[in-house]
């Protein structure tokens, strides 16, 4: 692997824990409990490699549709990961953040989680955001009513209203851009993840559920990557010429 050539912002969308579970005879909460074990390993393995930013879509807006008791065995295991990973996050310098309809959660996740995300804030390590009742539509329309309230306070005109103004109304406005999205188990969508923020990542889909997928994976992913050419919309040839250039 190329150290210099890392993606700055790694998002995962950690598909894959319920066929799993049943792959194994075992309840889906089981398959979520074994995913959880996966979301610490690879946290580990990013903050070490010195990614920046990983985004992992631990429970999106739709989610809530599943069934109940599904629903409350994520949130306990939410609670579970939140204060067993307290002094990890913090001892490696990671900064806890967290993005969706966070109001939504029970009291009984948001209460490490606001507390983390205050004890973790000035850290500077890498940022692990949790997407939470998350959904990127969704996101977009909360920000496009906060930009519209700005127009009519008179503290953001139409002219101003460009890619870049628009990004600082996102909760993910002090990230950089994603520059890879994993999604496990095979399946080959987007559902609703950054939506914006994705523009121009590269999309890994591989054939691993998420319980299994482990920093090896991560690697194998990141050596990919790092194998394809980013255009952002311009010529291999000038790509080229851009990195004569530059040296
Ligand atoms: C998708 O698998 C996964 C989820 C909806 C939840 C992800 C949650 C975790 C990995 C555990 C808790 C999170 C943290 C951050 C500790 P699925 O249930 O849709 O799988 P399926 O498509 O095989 O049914």
């Amino acid at each position: 692997m190329e150290p210099a050539n890392l993606p700055r912002h790694v998002g995962i969308i950690m598909d894959g824990n319920g066929r799993w579970a049943e792959r194994h005879g075992k309840p889906r909460l089981e398959g979520h409990r074994a995913g959880s074990e996966s979301v610490r390993d690879i946290t580990r393995a990013a903050r070490q490699l010195g990614i920046e930013a990983l985004t992992l879509y631990a429970f999106s807006s739709q989610n809530w549709s599943r069934p109940p008791e599904e629903v409350a065995g994520l949130m306990q295991l939410l609670r579970e990961y939140l204060i067993d990973e307290r002094s990890e996050i913090l001892d490696n310098q990671i900064r806890l953040e967290a993005i969706g309809d966070i109001d939504k959660l029970p009291t009984l996740v948001t209460e490490p989680l606001t507390e983390l995300r205050a004890a973790s804030a000035h850290n500077r390590g890498m940022t692990l955001t949790l997407a939470l009742s998350y959904g990127g539509r969704e996101s977009i329309a909360r920000a496009v009513r906060a930009a519209v309230r700005d127009a009519a306070a008179g503290t953001l005109k139409e002219s101003e209203v460009d890619v870049e103004r628009f990004n600082r109304y996102l909760p993910t406005s002090s990230l950089p851009p994603v520059d890879l999205l994993i999604r496990t188990s095979g399946e080959q969508r987007i559902s609703n993840f950054l939506l914006w923020e994705l523009a121009y990542a590269e999309l890994i889909f591989i054939d691993v559920q998420w319980p299994e997928f482990r920093r090896n994976h991560l690697y194998e992913c990141l050596e990919t990557y790092q194998a394809r050419e980013r255009r952002f919309g311009k010529t291999s040839a000038q790509l080229a010429a851009d990195s004569d250039s530059d040296v």
